[in-house]
Order: structure tokens, then C-alpha cells, then sequence
């Protein structure tokens, strides 16, 4: 492709050249649409026709509306889908969902453009609803919805509704209307319903179709590409404007912290064995495989010796156990850690194991660290074991280092002795903390002088399903007595790392914490594990609501509640009597803002706002920086008056090259933006400097709208390498190394580098060109806190820009020589890391910015006062 401009111009003027007449001159006043669905469940298709024989689809294969039920990839279909035009001038769709559910799928436009989000009423319990049609009723002033179904049994059946909401229980109806019509499209035959309307319909579509085009266009827009066109040089003249200077969130870099790609266990948090509890379940991994049980990462020297029972655990929320037949002495069970354990010679590590014996003869359990051939990396033995489940410790000191050992425990005795809960930690944990973190993976994390930080998720604060939602309370206590739960994202969470440890972590890192529970519904993309209906149309039951609410409040009150108050009281037994002073809590993940989800979201916030009023409620605006959820999150926030909306999106790098207004364009009087999910996304999903500038870039455009989006948090954070379920993500790790990214870099220079006034400035290009114009952008921001000026230019060119930094009014200090850092090298490159030197400055300072850059400078400032630009 050597020059995208010509297409993207033409483009450009067929949206702004047509006008209330149509695209062209003669345009039929009246023609007729064909709505259509395509086999494979993929959306709705439009066709048009004058004359109902030669039709002519609008788009090449653009879908105007698309299923939302269900999961991503395997489900989301559209089966049969059916427009109706009503009386009133609304179009309603139903359509499908699958053969299993009884639900059919609903929604609603009044330009067959924009669509309602959708509902999924259930129409028929335990049976399917096939080819659902809609017919007007002029007498009731309703709808019929009349379907086919072949189970439970076979036949037609109708539902009455007046508003899609409340529907009358089925019946048997006397026809079949059979309304669609079967039609030849593009050499295949399709059935859907054929309209009559007027040409001005056609015509919007057409234009919301080539605008979908246009954007898929800019979107494809890559940084490095047709470099040529940039050979000629570049200068840029840069003048900050301290007069209109303001203020900005001093929060705006934080971390988006998620349970995904092992960030828990096996991860940030320090356990070095995998399955303490024998808690893993087939359900875990939907039974898809068939070693993911009790027994994962544990073995036998005996195969035989080694049981899993659930008689008489340690805690019904603990069930299974490890029993151990021991015929001769010498029988190990043997545990391989997350694909081993890491061990650094002359660093302790506490083991710790419930055992009980109902032997007469009972001895101590030795427990050994071994390498692959055997060798011992150290040793200890625990006290006798009791007859009744006694909790042991004991400390390790490793003699070696290596990441693969695996730990043998070999109880002293025969006869039957049963083990669980066996744990190793290190003793350096971040800040040393009992339970705590794994050092090195938190060390990063503190390195981005995060402000805030978010937890448990993403998708798996709210749960695949309501039985899987995020439960806070099951999460705190005595390790033992925590509730183990699926991970949505195929694996288990044993919340070892649980909300006592998350706060504790927030407070070691000088973070905000900001827990995020669901709003009475799960994830958008639940399957539906049995229930009747998958999706968020499910939302925890009305008369289970009072009670979920009130643990959403317990939970602000073991935050901030007196050490003496019940839930505070907990918290000041696990250690911290000092209120852990939560401010904000996000309510809802990018939800479907449904009826379900609006009624819900509303208790909950309400509920929050009258009793702690100082904490702020953070709303939710669907996963997309577009479409029903992001538009409808928006007027709810705006309708209930909220002051913080969590957007989220994973854009290519096009967008961010185009849409660097995004954020100028936001309404200042409505609802400040919490940006919680983020990053730049190239084919194969990587992560490297292209990636990473966009990013930057996107920073960039959010420091000068920082007064309007207070937070923002790149995601995922952390992924361990072999078991990711998701790329790209800001830092992997293995057992024994952290790999920051080169994301991670600039989300560093970022959090390192912050302010809290911003200053517009004037930017001059030698040629302002918008391909040049759009990957040159420049930050000034100050800091209160050392009154330093920090200037961020980012260079997504590929040559270097000549600048002249006008630095007059800015009262630098003189002679002193600037921090500069710079991020430099190729899009493709993966390891580009930050270059520190300095930089002497002058009050007219000339700054060559490196091809594919970005540079942060520091300059310390003369006459420094806290208040010194006024
Ligand atoms: O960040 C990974 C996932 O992306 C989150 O769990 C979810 O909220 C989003 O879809």
C-alpha cells in the first residue's frame, strides 16, 4: 500500500458530501429492504432492492447488529433473525440463541443503526426457542412473539408482551404467521423479512456502513508505515503556555491487578506449591481435562499409598485432604510446585502443614527439598503429628539454587496419616510480609510509583455466571477457612491472595486501593453452566439482593470500619487495626447495561451512597470505546449523576493515532473517566515499541485532558510465561525472573514522572501535515510536590524531529542540567528500554527527538514555591 491518502480522502468525502437528499441525484423515493441472517449465527445483513428481484447488499458483508449472549468465540450467535417494524416506528429484532436455551434474543432501534442493548427473555423453561417471529397486535396494543421449538416438546407457541419486559406465559397459537420471505442474495439463498420504506433509510445505512468502513481504515493505520513519505526533515517549535495552565488528577497512573495468566497463584503472590489445599476440580477447567483434580502437581513415591478424602476435613470450606497408607517407612508425597519450586541458596522459606494420625504410633514428617536427580537442596522435620488436625511449622533453609525442585513430605510412621493445607513461602516477601508477595514481581509493580491500584479483575471480579461471582468475604480469614473458587480464565484461585492482602499490598505500595464487585450480575460473556440462560441476563435473584448488598457494605466497613465494628474487627485480627481508608469502589466490569444490570447497579450504589457517602461509586461503560454498553454506561452514569465511569478498550494502533480527541470531546460537567482497561494491540498480540508508543501517545492525550480522565491503568498486568491466557500483558515472569515489557517502560516514565498542572502549548511544525501533525504530541506538566517541569515528547516518525523548546517563562533553573530519558529504536523492536543522561537547558532549548521516541525531561525549576506558577 504506497499511499493511503487518496482512498482515505475519497472516503472522507462521501461522508461529508452527501446531505438530506441522498448520496446521489434520482434516488427512488421508496424501495425495499431485505433483512437477512447468515447461517453461521454472525448478525444482521441488510440488502436493498427497487423491485424485489435485483438486490444489492450494503456492505460487503457488514453486519448491522450482532449477538451479545453468551461467550465470546464459541457462542455470541444470531440465528433467524427477524426485524419487525412496529407501529410506532421502532424496528424490533429477535432472533435464536442456540438449540438449548429457552430464552429468545431481543432488542430495539429507531434507525436500524444504533441498537438498545439487548434482552434475553426466557420464553419457553427447559426447552429452545427456534425461528422467533414478532406480530402485532392492534387490539391489545402488544406483541406476539410466536416460535418453533423441538424440546421439551415439539410444536408452535406465542407469548404475549407489551413492552419486551414482561412476557404471558406460553400458549399454543392458531397459525403459523411464517412472515419471512426466502431470497437469492449475492448467488445464496437467505430467509428474513422484507420491508417497504423510504430511500433516506437506505441511505443512512449506507453512510453508517462506509463510516464503519472508514474507521476499520483509519484503525488499520500502523505507525511505521510508507516511511518514505517522511524524508523530508522535520522541525517543530514548542512554546508551553503557562497562563492557561491547570489542574490535573494526581492519579492518573496506576495498575490494573487481575487474577489472569497465574497473576495470583504461582505469581504475584509468594506460595511456591501449587494445589495446597487439594482443592483443584475438574470444574475447574469445565472437566476439559481430566488431571486437573485434587490430586494436580501431587504424586506418590507409591502411587497406591496416596488418597484424597473429605470425611472429616479441617473446614467445610476446605474439603479434600491427602491420606497417606504407609506400609513400610519411606513413603513421600510429593508436591512439583508451579513446573517447580525456586530456591535461592541460604534463604529460609517457612513450610507449614496440617496433619493428624489416628495411629497409636505417629512420628514427625520430614520434609525435603529435591532436585531432578535427587539431590537435596535442604531439609527439615516437623513436630509428632497429632490425632486431631494440628497445624506444623517449620523453616527450610536451601542449600542450592535452582528453579526446579519439587518438596517430599515423608511422615515418620506407618499406617494411615493425612495431610492439606502445606505450604512453602519464602521468607523475602515483599516487605517481608507472613503471606505476602512474591518480592521481585512486587518490587515491579512499586517501580511504577503506581497511584491506585484495582482489584480482583476485570472479568473475574464479576464470574462466569452468578455462582462464580467474586465473593470478598470467602477471600479473608484463616487461610484454611477461605472458600477456593473457579477462575473464569480456566484455572483455580485458592485466595491465599485474598482482600486482606490486596489492601495490605496497597498500603506497602502507597497505592489507593480500588476493589471492583460485581453489580448483581456476572460477566457479559458467562456461559450458562446449566442455568437456564447464560449471559448477564442472569443477575443474582431479587430476594438475594438485600444480602449481596449488605456484603458489598461489610466490605467497606472491614476497609475503613473502627477496629471495634464487626468487619472492622476482622480486619484489625488479620493484623491492620488501622482503617485501610478505601475511597473509591468500582461497581460492575464493562457490563451489558441491561434492565438486569441498571436495576442492580442502582440498589447497590444507592445502598453505598447512603451509607458511606464519602466513598466514591465508580460506574461502568461496557468494554468498547463505542456501541450500546459504552453509550448507554454513559447516560445512566449522567442520568444517576456519578462522578467516575470506568471505560475500557484494546485498540490497534491506528485508533490511537486518530482518535487523539477523544478525550477533548468529553463533557466536562459529567462524570470524571477512570480509563481501567487499556493497551494497544498489534496482529499476534505483542508487545514492543510501536505498541508501547501508542500508548504513550495515548498518555500524552490524556495528561492534557486531565482533568476530565483522573485514572488510568494499562491491562493485563502480569502473565506468567506457559500459562497466559491472554497477550499482551505488561510483565511476564517466570519462577525465577520478571520481564518488564517495553510497555512496562513507559507506564514507568509515566507514574515516575507525573504532575498535577498541566500546560497547554503551542506547537509549531515545519510541515503540518496531519500524518506528520498526529505522531508528534508533547506533555508539560509540573509537579507540586519538587516544583520540577517534566515535558514528555513522544516522535512516532520514522526520522528524527529537530525541536526548539521556547523554555522562557518557565523560570528553569539556569546551569542545571536537565534529566533526560529516552525510549528510542525500532516499532518492531521487543526489549527497547529507558536511556537516562542529562540534558544542559537553556531557555530557548533546542532537543533533537530520536525516530520512534519518546523522551521525558526533567528540569528543575528557579524560585521554586509550591505556588510558584500562579
Ligand atoms: O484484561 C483482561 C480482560 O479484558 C478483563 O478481565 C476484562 O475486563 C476485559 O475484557
Amino acid at each position: 500500500m504506497r499511499n493511503i491518502f487518496l482512498p482515505v480522502f475519497i472516503t472522507v468525502l462521501l461522508f461529508v458530501l452527501p446531505t438530506k437528499k441522498g448520496l446521489y441525484a434520482n434516488e427512488p423515493d421508496s424501495v425495499y429492504l431485505f433483512a437477512y441472517g447468515e447461517e453461521n449465527g454472525s448478525g444482521l445483513y441488510f440488502a436493498w432492492s427497487n423491485d424485489q428481484l435485483s438486490w444489492h447488499t450494503i456492505g460487503h458483508h457488514h453486519t448491522f447488529l450482532k449477538s451479545d449472549y453468551g461467550r465470546w468465540g464459541s457462542q455470541k450467535r444470531m440465528y433467524n433473525p427477524f426485524l419487525y417494524h412496529a407501529p410506532d416506528g421502532q424496528w424490533h429484532c429477535t432472533w435464536s440463541l442456540n438449540q438449548e436455551d429457552g430464552a429468545v434474543a431481543h432488542t430495539v432501534s429507531a434507525d436500524l443503526v444504533y441498537w438498545q442493548p439487548q434482552s434475553y427473555p426466557v420464553l419457553m423453561p427447559g426447552g429452545n426457542c427456534l425461528y422467533p417471529e414478532i406480530v402485532y397486535d392492534a387490539q391489545k396494543k402488544g406483541f406476539h412473539i410466536i416460535w418453533q421449538s423441538d424440546k421439551p416438546t415439539q410444536g408452535l407457541f406465542k407469548s404475549f408482551t407489551n413492552d419486551f419486559r414482561h412476557f404471558s406465559p406460553a400458549t399454543r397459537p392458531e397459525k403459523h404467521p411464517d412472515n419471512r420471505s426466502e431470497l437469492t442474495i449475492g448467488g445464496a439463498t437467505k430467509k428474513g423479512t422484507v420491508h417497504h420504506l423510504s430511500w433516506e433509510v437506505i441511505d443512512r445505512l449506507i453512510s453508517a456502513q462506509r463510516l464503519a468502513a472508514f474507521k476499520q481504515l483509519q484503525n488499520s493505520e500502523r505507525v511505521a508505515m510508507n516511511p518514505d513519505r517522511f524524508s523530508e526533515p522535520i522541525t517543530v517549535a514548542i512554546t508551553p503556555d503557562r497562563q492557561r495552565k491547570k489542574t490535573i488528577s494526581d492519579l492518573l497512573i496506576g495498575i490494573f491487578y487481575e487474577d489472569i495468566n497465574y497473576a495470583a497463584d504461582g505469581g504475584l503472590y509468594a506460595e511456591l506449591l501449587q494445589n495446597r489445599g487439594f482443592e483443584y476440580a475438574l470444574s475447574d477447567k469445565e472437566g476439559r481435562d481430566k488431571y486437573w483434580n485434587s490430586r494436580y502437581a501431587w504424586s506418590s513415591t507409591h502411587a497406591d499409598a496416596f488418597t484424597i478424602d473429605t470425611l472429616s476435613p479441617i473446614h467445610p470450606n476446605n474439603p479434600h485432604y491427602a491420606v497417606l497408607e504407609i506400609e513400610d517407612k519411606g513413603v513421600a508425597l510429593i508436591n512439583e510446585g508451579f513446573s517447580g519450586i525456586p530456591v535461592k541458596a541460604g534463604e529460609k522459606y517457612d513450610l507449614s502443614l496440617f496433619a493428624r494420625s489416628p495411629e497409636k504410633r505417629r512420628g514427625p514428617v520430614k520434609v525435603r527439598l529435591t532436585g531432578k536427580n535427587g539431590e537435596s537442596y535442604g531439609e527439615t522435620t516437623t513436630a509428632r503429628v497429632g490425632t486431631g488436625w494440628k497445624k506444623m511449622k517449620a523453616v527450610i533453609t536451601a542449600t542450592g539454587t535452582t528453579s526446579e525442585a519439587s518438596i517430599e513430605l515423608i511422615p515418620q510412621q506407618t499406617g494411615r496419616v493425612e495431610l492439606d493445607m502445606i505450604s512453602l513461602f519464602p521468607q523475602k516477601t515483599f516487605k517481608g510480609r507472613k503471606n505476602g508477595m512474591r518480592a521481585d514481581l512486587a518490587e515491579t509493580l512499586a517501580d511504577l510509583k503506581p497511584r491506585f491500584m484495582r482489584f480482583p479483575g476485570g472479568c473475574v471480579a464479576h464470574g462466569d455466571g452468578i455462582g462464580n461471582i467474586y465473593r470478598w468475604e470467602n477471600t479473608i480469614g484463616p487461610l484454611e477457612a477461605r472458600k477456593p473458587q473457579r477462575n473464569l480464565w480456566g484455572y483455580h484461585q485458592s485466595f491465599g491472595l485474598g482482600y486482606f492482602e490486596y489492601f495490605q499490598f496497597c498500603d506497602d505500595i502507597g497505592a489507593e486501593p480500588i476493589p471492583v464487585v460485581a453489580a448483581g450480575v456476572p460477566c457479559q460473556n458467562s456461559a450458562h453452566h446449566g442455568c437456564e440462560i447464560g449471559g448477564q441476563q442472569g443477575g443474582i435473584p431479587m430476594e438475594e439482593m438485600g444480602a449481596y448488598i449488605r456484603s458489598i457494605l461489610n466490605l467497606i466497613e472491614y476497609a475503613n470500619g473502627d477496629a471495634k465494628s464487626e468487619w472492622g474487627r476482622k480486619r484489625a485480627e488479620a493484623g491492620h487495626p488501622e482503617p485501610f481508608n478505601l475511597k473509591y469502589i468500582g461497581v460492575g466490569n464493562e457490563d451489558l447495561i441491561s434492565d438486569i444490570f441498571r436495576e442492580r447497579f442502582r440498589m447497590i450504589h444507592d445502598a453505598i451512597r447512603k451509607q458511606y457517602p464519602e466513598v466514591t461509586v465508580i460506574g461502568t461503560a461496557g468494554p468498547f470505546s463505542e456501541g450500546s454498553d459504552y453509550i448507554e454506561g454513559w447516560n445512566l452514569a449522567t442520568e444517576m449523576g456519578l462522578e467516575l465511569v470506568d471505560e475500557h478498550y484494546y485498540q490497534p494502533p491506528g485508533w490511537y493515532l486518530n482518535n487523539q480527541d477523544f478525550y477533548d470531546r468529553y463533557d466536562r460537567s459529567k462524570a470524571t473517566v477512570y480509563l481501567g482497561e487499556y493497551a494497544a494491540h498489534v496482529p499476534g498480540r505483542h508487545n514492543n515499541l510501536e505498541t508501547a508508543l501508542c500508548e504513550a501517545l495515548h498518555l500524552i492525550n490524556v495528561e492534557r485532558n486531565g482533568d476530565i480522565v483522573v485514572m488510568t491503568s494499562y491491562a493485563p498486568l502480569l502473565a506468567k510465561e506457559g500459562f497466559t491466557q491472554w497477550n499482551p500483558d505488561l510483565i511476564y515472569f517466570n519462577n525465577s525472573e520478571v520481564k518488564p515489557t517495553v510497555g512496562y517502560h513507559v507506564q514507568k516514565l509515566f507514574g515516575n514522572h507525573a504532575g498535577n498542572e498541566y500546560l497547554p502549548s503551542l506547537i509549531l511544525l515545519s510541515d503540518s501535515r496531519e500524518d506528520i501533525r498526529k505522531r508528534i504530541a508533547t506533555s508539560f506538566v509540573t509537579d507540586a510536590e519538587t516544583g520540577d517541569l517534566i515535558i514528555k515528547l513522544a516522535n512516532l516518525l520514522p526520522v528524527a524531529v529537530s525541536s526548539t523548546i521556547d523554555l522562557s517563562d518557565m523560570e528553569i533553573m539556569k546551569g542545571e542540567a536537565a534529566n533526560l530519558t529516552v525510549m528510542s529504536g525500532q516499532p518492531d523492536d521487543k526489549t527497547t528500554i529507558p536511556v537516562e543522561s542529562t540534558l544542559s537547558i537553556s531557555e530557548t532549548m533546542d532537543y533533537e527527538l530520536p525516530a520512534f521516541s519518546l523522551s521525558v525531561i526533567r528540569i528543575k525549576r528557579e524560585r521554586y514555591r509550591a505556588d510558584d506558577m500562579n
